[in-house]
């Protein structure tokens, strides 16, 4: 049902695991089929120079977290690197364009990396406001 490409990054996932004293957190949920990711960001002068997720999902769920962590993806979607307005710009549309598509009916779960990363840039927002 999954391409080679979603199945090697699902295999071998980048950038697992959580950051301490992350500057920036985001926890989103999937009330359906209750598959929950996390992503941590550490935020330098508001650019992104660290992110880690743990994704307790399904295979599109994880291959799409990792996507949107990965040094060696598109420098559309990377988000190491980008300022934390520009991490608000990444869709889960390009990120499934990136593993070159996902079945019909998994298309929802890359809809979890796009809002985990939303939550974690306003997380960070938010703390720099307080
Ligand atoms: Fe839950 Fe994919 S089935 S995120």
């Amino acid at each position: 049902m999954y391409n080679q490409k979603v199945m090697d990054v699902f295999a071998n996932p980048h950038n697992v695991g959580v950051i301490e004293n992350a500057d920036g957190e985001g926890v989103v949920g999937n009330p359906t089929c209750g598959d929950i990711m996390k992503i941590t960001l550490k935020i330098e002068n508001d650019r992104i120079v660290d992110a880690k997720f743990q994704t307790f999902g399904c295979t599109a769920a994880i291959a799409t977290s990792s996507t949107a962590n990965d040094m060696s993806v598109s420098p559309e979607i990377n988000l190491l690197g980008k300022t934390v307005d520009e991490a608000l710009k990444i869709t889960n549309a390009q990120v499934v364009e990136e593993l070159e598509g996902l079945p019909p009916q998994k298309l929802h779960c890359s809809v979890l990396a796009e809002e985990a990363i939303k939550k974690a840039v306003e997380d960070y927002k938010a703390k720099q406001n307080a």
